[in-house]
């Protein structure tokens, strides 16, 4: 089994350009003393992509991601991002499905669909968040909330083009509210998505898929999320905000 072990940061819409300079310089310098078994990703605002990208080349285990793109290659989209864009920016990932994007922006599985495909076609590698609002969660259907979420946004994906997703399950209810979900809430999910891959892929893209905890993850609560069998990291927001608490949820997941 060859999982990748991942912290990524979502910065989300914050910092200036001097801030996310010092941001990026300080998680740089700190990730160097690291043994870079943990992939380390900046998802700093668009503006910002092209010069974090080419403040971490010297790092193979520091990459980049945008937090969105458009659907279509090119055109008449006023303030979009399309994925050939940031593929020509040689930027590794794009982040796609966030329920910011969903709730905000009104982006729907099948618009996600057509982004997954996008970014893929364009040789990004996806991280695709799912996950469910609170009164999924209170009415315990939470399972099939996010299975739909799977089959309508990924699972038209071939194996080849699957093995480039990294999985990231962020319960709405948790994200921002410093509400985290137990070990216990965490594991269960994340057991469920492996097997829901596994069902319709293979028993290796499954073992191999790298699925991220997102939602007030912090570095008092990283390492009982990170020590259970299904959890490969984090997608970190609010924490990922400052370098030595981003820092610390790495370790957390290096230790
Ligand atoms: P917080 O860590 O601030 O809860 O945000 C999580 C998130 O949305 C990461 O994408």
């Amino acid at each position: 089994m060859s999982r990748q072990l991942m912290v990524a940061g979502n910065w989300k819409m914050n910092k200036n350009l001097i801030e996310a300079f010092t941001l990026a310089s300080e998680v740089i310098s700190k990730a160097k003393k690291l043994s870079g078994a943990v992939e380390i990703v900046l998802a700093p605002p668009t503006p910002y992509l092209h010069t974090i990208n080419s403040m971490t080349k010297d790092l193979s285990y520091v990459k980049v991601a945008a937090q969105n793109c458009h659907f279509e290659q090119n055109g008449a989209f006023t303030g979009e991002v399309s994925a050939e864009m940031l593929n020509s920016m040689q930027l590794a990932y794009v982040i796609i499905g966030h329920s910011e994007r969903r709730k905000f922006f009104g982006e729907h599985n099948n618009i996600l669909s057509r982004k997954v495909s996008a970014a893929i076609n364009e040789g990004l590698k996806v991280i695709f968040c799912c996950g469910e609002p609170l009164d999924i969660r209170e009415a315990n259907t939470q399972q099939g909330f996010v299975q739909k979420q799977l089959e309508e946004s990924l699972f038209h994906l071939s194996v080849e083009q699957m093995e480039k997703v990294v999985l990231a399950y962020e319960p709405v209810w948790a994200i921002g509210t410093g509400k985290t979900a137990t070990p216990a809430q965490a594991q269960s999910m994340h057991y469920f998505l492996r097997n829901l891959i596994r069902a319709k892929y293979t028993d290796k893209l499954a073992d191999n898929c790298t699925i991220l905890y997102g939602g007030s993850c912090n570095p008092s609560n990283a390492a009982s999320l990170f020590e259970n069998v299904d959890v490969d990291g984090g997608l970190v927001g609010g924490a990922s905000l400052q370098s030595d608490k981003f820092i610390q949820i790495v370790n957390a997941l290096s230790n």
